[in-house]
């Protein structure tokens, strides 16, 4: 019965993101996605446009996912409150890694919760949000890239 909490900017959600989430959705009784607000980024989808993109992309997909968000507060003290057992995280490379093993060892001094690092696969290796917001921005196919409903919301 373990529940696990995705955490992430998701802007925009990718095939990568979604590669992730279902490889979760194997491993955990519950997959919590959830959008964090980083105040130090200035997203390009609101946090709500985000949430509801994720919502419709999972529902067709296998595994039991709850999609929420978090504005403001420590992401363990949110994952207490979900009863959380683990965070899951994506990793594409050993820059991924450099970045997100501190965040682990913190998150988990100070909360016990472990996070669990998923391999990326690498179909999706050098696929991020960033670098789909460029692709796009400069009028490039990013259908490979992302669900068909991201790429609608980008170009609306
Ligand atoms: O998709 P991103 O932007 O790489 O995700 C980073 C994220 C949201 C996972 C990270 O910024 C985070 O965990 N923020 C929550 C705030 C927090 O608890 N910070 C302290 C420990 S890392």
């Amino acid at each position: 019965m373990a529940i696990a909490v995705y955490p992430g900017s998701f802007d925009p959600f990718t095939y990568g993101h979604l590669d992730i989430a279902t490889r979760a959705a194997m491993m955990f009784e519950t997959v919590h996605i959830v959008v964090v607000h980083n105040p130090a980024k200035n997203p390009r989808l609101t946090t709500t446009q985000r949430v509801e993109l994720i919502t419709e992309i999972l529902k067709s997909k296998p595994g039991n996912f709850v999609v929420s968000s978090l504005d403001t507060g420590l992401l363990v003290d949110y994952c207490k409150s979900l009863g959380a057992d683990a965070l899951v995280k994506g990793v594409r490379t050993n820059v991924d890694l450099d970045y997100e093993l501190p965040m682990a060892q913190v998150n988990r001094d100070l909360s016990g919760i472990e996070t669990i690092f998923i391999p990326a696969d690498p179909t999706h290796g050098f696929v991020s949000s960033s670098l789909v917001k460029q692709v796009f921005d400069l009028g490039g196919d990013i259908s490979k890239y992302v669900p068909a409903e991201v790429v609608k919301a980008l170009s609306n």
